[in-house]
């Protein structure tokens, strides 16, 4: 089993007219190919742009530009529409678990009985870290952060698995998605169990990918620790909506870093490290952080104002996407786990939860958060969620790191299988000094 290469049946991209350049400079005009996808906008093609005009084009922050085409994940966030081979969001973190996301991510299909099972069987038995890799852990210092062990930890996978390298056999490359995504829990609960100073607490082959993951973060070897199913359940579920999401800035950074034909183990820790930002993954930190420092109702209006200040660098956290212009559907989803959550542990009165519930209120009704057309993302409910199990804030970016990892992997293989790949290469519009005379030492002021 490597893959249903869907690029067969799903066919690429279709040629559907031309847009016109017109270069009132010269007079010249060039035609450049529109490119039409199975969804979503047409695009223009400007691979030859530059070979057959002169010009490059100029898109900081890639706001304008597509750089692939893929099959794995659509989003419309006009209508806040999220889907992965096709599958709603709201109907795989329904009915699916995370290790059938996975296999779909992946292989481009839910996976039938028997695959998983034995895609379950795969990932279980690869859940274990070289027993060497706990020197490495011993290494940090007990208060780093957990993002930045896990990108020191992900990185030095690539000097124990050194024959991922070789990714173009695909029994290799197999066995690397599939060491990821299962090693990638053990890691996370390695990174907060170092953190508090408690032992290392080996995976068990009995439970479940959420359920393994909870076991390794809260038990402790003097008492038994029973997991409630539905907490599992809670856990597995924002697995799924952290799963993928295209190209953001990490799975981009993944792509980039591995377009060099560099290690995957290597290019996931890249990935680790992009998503730390608190403009990515880093926002659900932020957002507990930030509802923290509010702390009642009453101080509320004074943090939107600060939002809206743009001499003032606060902005509200878990609070408007690249993509979204409406509600992110995996907020929707999370903020009704959250209540879930909240009643599984039995908490009846989170305040931050209700202080999160009045600031949303609030900004979507506010003039500059209607027109600039921001709303709740992933990380605004997260965060409380996350809370609520126990885990610190410190602990919250590690976990969309690990739900995340599906989707690196299954972007990494897509690229490394695409016949058009080559080296990301983008170019700049200079704006520094022309060539100018080297200034001895002694000459200069
Ligand atoms: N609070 C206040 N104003 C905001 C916010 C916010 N959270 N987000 C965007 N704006 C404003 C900008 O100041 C800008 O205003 P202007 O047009 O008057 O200049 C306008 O909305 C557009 O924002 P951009 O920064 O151009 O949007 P961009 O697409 O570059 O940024 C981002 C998106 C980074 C997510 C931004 O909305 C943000 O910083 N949000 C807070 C951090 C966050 O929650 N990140 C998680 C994103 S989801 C994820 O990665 C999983």
């Amino acid at each position: 089993m490597d893959t249903v290469d869907t690029r067969a049946t799903l066919g690429d991209p279709s040629k559907c007219g031309h847009v016109t350049l017109i270069d009132h400079a010269t007079g010249k005009q060039y035609d450049l190919p529109v490119l039409q996808g199975s969804e979503g906008p047409k695009v223009i093609d400007v691979q030859r742009l530059y070979r057959d005009t002169g010009y490059f084009t100029y898109d900081p922050g890639y706001t304008s530009t597509g750089s692939c085409d893929s099959q794995i994940t659509f989003l419309d966030g006009e209508k806040g529409i999220l889907r992965h081979r096709g599958y709603a969001i709201e109907d795989l973190a329904e009915h699916s678990d995370y290790l059938e996301v996975c296999h779909l991510l992946l292989y481009g299909e839910l996976p039938n009985a028997g695959q998983k099972a034995e895609f379950e069987h795969d990932i279980t038995y690869h859940t274990m870290l070289h027993e060497q890799l706990q020197y490495f852990y011993r290494g940090f210092r007990r208060d780093a952060h957990p993002m930045a062990v896990m990108v020191g930890v992900v990185g030095a996978l690539s000097a124990f698995y050194p024959d991922s390298t070789d990714f173009h056999d695909v029994q290799k490359r197999r066995l690397a998605t599939h060491q990821l995504i299962a090693k990638m829990p053990t890691i996370a609960a390695m990174a907060y169990k170092y953190s508090v100073g408690q032992p290392f607490v080996y995976p068990r082959n009995d439970l479940s990918y959420a359920g393994n993951f909870l076991h390794m973060t809260f038990s402790v070897p003097s008492e038994d620790y029973k997991i409630s199913p539905a907490l599992v359940r809670a856990m597995d579920r924002i697995f799924i909506l952290h799963a993928d999401h295209e190209q953001n800035a990490s799975t981009s950074t993944v792509r980039m870093a591995s377009s060099s034909g560099a290690n995957p183990f290597a290019c996931i820790a890249a990935g680790i490290a992009s998503l730390w930002g608190p403009a990515h993954g880093g926002a659900n930190q932020a957002v507990l952080t930030m509802l923290q420092e509010i702390g009642t109702k009453d101080h509320i209006p004074e943090f939107i104002k600060r939002a809206k200040d743009k001499n003032d660098p606060f902005r509200l956290m878990g609070f408007g996407h690249r993509v979204y212009k409406n509600y992110d559907p995996r907020a929707t989803i999370l903020r009704t786990s959250t209540h879930e959550v909240l009643e599984e542990v039995g908490i009846k009165d989170e305040p931050l939860l209700d202080l999160a519930m009045e600031l949303e209120k609030i900004a979507l009704e506010d003039e500059y958060f209607v027109e600039r057309k921001l709303f709740p993302n992933v990380d605004f409910y997260s965060g409380i969620t996350l809370k609520a199990f126990g885990f610190p804030t410190s602990m919250f970016t590690p976990i969309f790191a690990l739900g995340r990892t599906a989707g690196w992997v299954s972007q990494w293989k897509e690229m490394i299988k695409d016949p058009q790949q080559k080296i990301d290469r983008p170019r700049q519009l200079y704006t520094g000094h022309q060539a100018r005379p080297y200034v001895h030492l002694d000459q200069r002021l």
